[in-house]
Formats: C-alpha cells, sequence, structure tokens
C-alpha cells in the first residue's frame, strides 16, 4: 500500500506528478492557508507534508499526527517549524536552500536600490498627477555606488549580496555574523566583519538576511535604528519579527533614517498601518524568491526532499539529519 502525504498549498503539476509516483497524494486544491484545525485533520494517516511557509508545525500538531515521518517545506526559512520538536519525535524535516539564492539577492539588492534612490516615491507621485517639472534636488536620493554596504546575517543570500556590491557597485562590504567567516571568504567578498553596533553605525545602507529566531526577535529596535546614520536605508528580507515595527515607523517617520525597504512583515500579510502611511518605505509582499525558474526548482526539491525522506534515501537537504541516522 502507498503511503500517504499532504501536499498543503496549491503547488506546480511536476510536483504532484513526482510525488503520485511514490505516494497516494491528497493535494489541496484551492489557494488558501489550512486554519491549523483543518491542517490537523488532513494529516491524519499521512506519512509526509509538503508544506509552504504559511504551515505551522508545532509541537502540538505532530502530538495529534503521530503518523507524520517527514515535513518538507518550499521555503528556505524554517522559522514556521518547531525543529526541536521534530527532532524529538523522530520527524525528518527539510527546507530548500541554495536554488533560491541568487535570486533573492537580485532581489534584496534590487530593494535596497529602489529605496535608496526613491522609484517607488517618484512612480506614485508621476502617476498621482505630481511630476510638475524639474527641480535641482526632485526625488534625490541617496548614493548607492562607492558607500559601505552593511549586511546582518551573512549566510548564502548575504554573500550573494556582497558580491552584488563589491563587484557591481564597488562598495565597501561590512558584515556581522554569529560566527565569523572564513578568512579566505572575507577576502574574496572583501568583506569585512565588526560587532552588531559598529555595523549600524558604519552602513550606508543596511540589509537583514539572518534567520529568524527567538534571539533575533525585534534585534533591530528603537536603540539599534539610533545608533544608524541619519542618511541611512534599512532593508529587510528575512523576517519581519526581526524589526520593531512600531521602533521603524516612528524612526521613519522622524526621519532618524531616510528609509526602508522591506519584503516582510511581522503579522504578514497584515501590514503594520503605521507604515502604510509613511512616504519613505518600499513595502513589497514577501516576493524576494519570486521568480517563476526558482519558485519551481524550489518546489521540485521540497518534492524530491519528501521522495527521498519516506522511501529510505538521503534527502538532499535535511535540516535535522540526525533522524536519519537514529
Ligand atoms: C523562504 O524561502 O524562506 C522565503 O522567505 C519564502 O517563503
Amino acid at each position: 500500500m502507498k503511503k500517504k502525504v499532504l501536499v498543503a498549498r496549491r503547488s506546480p503539476a511536476a510536483v504532484i506528478e513526482r510525488l503520485a509516483a511514490h505516494f497516494e497524494v491528497d493535494a489541496v486544491p484551492d489557494d488558501r492557508v489550512l486554519p491549523p484545525d483543518e491542517l490537523r485533520a488532513r494529516l491524519q494517516g499521512k506519512a509526509g507534508a509538503y508544506i509552504t511557509g504559511t504551515e505551522r508545525i508545532t509541537a502540538e500538531l505532530l502530538d495529534a499526527c503521530p503518523e507524520l515521518r517527514a515535513v518538507c517545506t518550499m521555503s528556505v526559512g524554517y522559522n514556521h517549524i518547531d525543529l526541536a520538536a521534530c527532532t524529538a519525535r523522530g520527524v525528518l524535516v527539510t527546507n530548500t536552500p541554495d536554488v533560491l539564492t541568487e535570486t533573492t539577492a537580485d532581489f534584496g539588492f534590487a530593494l535596497l536600490m529602489t529605496t535608496a534612490r526613491r522609484m517607488s516615491e517618484g512612480e506614485r507621485l508621476l502617476r498621482d498627477g505630481g511630476w510638475k517639472s524639474w527641480a535641482w534636488d526632485f526625488l534625490a536620493g541617496a548614493e548607492v555606488h562607492g558607500t559601505t554596504l552593511g549586511i546582518l546575517g551573512m549566510g548564502r543570500i548575504g554573500q550573494a549580496i556582497a558580491r552584488r556590491g563589491r563587484f557591481g557597485f564597488g562598495m565597501q562590504v561590512v558584515y556581522h555574523n554569529r560566527s565569523r567567516l572564513a578568512a579566505d571568504t572575507e577576502a574574496e567578498l572583501g568583506a569585512r566583519y565588526l560587532a552588531k553596533d559598529e555595523l549600524l553605525r558604519q552602513a550606508d545602507h543596511l540589509v537583514l538576511v539572518l534567520p529568524y529566531s527567538a534571539e533575533a526577535h525585534h534585534c533591530i529596535g528603537a536603540a539599534e535604528i539610533a545608533l544608524m546614520k541619519p542618511t541611512a536605508t534599512l532593508v529587510n528580507i528575512a523576517r519581519g519579527g526581526i524589526v520593531d515595527e512600531d521602533a521603524l515607523a516612528a524612526a521613519l517617520r522622524e526621519r532618524r533614517i531616510a528609509a526602508a525597504g522591506l519584503d516582510v512583515f511581522e503579522g504578514e500579510p497584515r501590514v503594520n498601518p503605521a507604515l502604510l502611511t509613511l512616504p519613505n518605505v518600499v513595502l513589497t509582499p514577501h516576493i524576494a524568491s519570486a521568480t517563476l525558474p526558482t519558485r519551481q526548482a524550489m518546489a521540485l526539491l521540497a518534492a524530491d526532499n519528501l521522495v527521498a525522506a519516506l522511501t529510505g534515501a538521503t534527502p538532499p537537504t535535511p535540516l535535522n539529519p540526525q533522524v536519519l541516522s537514529a
């Protein structure tokens, strides 16, 4: 008898085909986030779950779904999954790193440019009929080339952004990370390690790319923003909870920093209303990895992980490989 798996969100046909070759697939057809009760009900009797960043996998859910052996998320971030609870129960968890690195870095850099050069503000003004004539300082923004690019979280995506800044725009790259990069990687990127406070002080443009965790919660708040230059821009493509949005909105309103570009929000898809009224913030709906080729690659990697996890093979990108050897 085939094992049963759940595909929790609308997904590419190739994912369903790949999974259906091995499993009995219960694919949620409509494009909505299942409420926790419905997710729990649909996971009954399932050995595997193909999920995205919108499904929360908690200890309580795992206890209610004892047959679940693998959770494969189509995302690199996994803060929606209680990894420790999965490991303790022998549930394998996988994510989708690497395949989205360059695409996400492209977007991070685009958001930096859009924010620093006030592109969204200009487009809004133009569409609203507010473009009356040329003026020497009309929509004058911040310089990008040759300035100092600060990166908080120097994993794969942080490094890909560093390359764009250093080699594309002649920027000085400074970074802070839980662990310092190897000397040869620092040399290759031309990146200088700084303590977090010093990074905040020196960056002309600060990009947040660190993974979300309890200790990263609101790690950019009023005190941190106070260290930044009044001309600085802040870009967040990591997770909304990293930034205290009320403190950021106040700082933007009072021009204590110049501008912010945000692709992620603490209560998304709800956006803090304080941010919505500000001209100096660019808001995008969590689309940093959203190109079709990249999203397809992520989807197929998640499917490959699920096939491997439930057929005794080694999944390409496990997060708790210790479960495999247990
Ligand atoms: C990721 O892969 O973590 C992106 O944020 C999309 O969810």
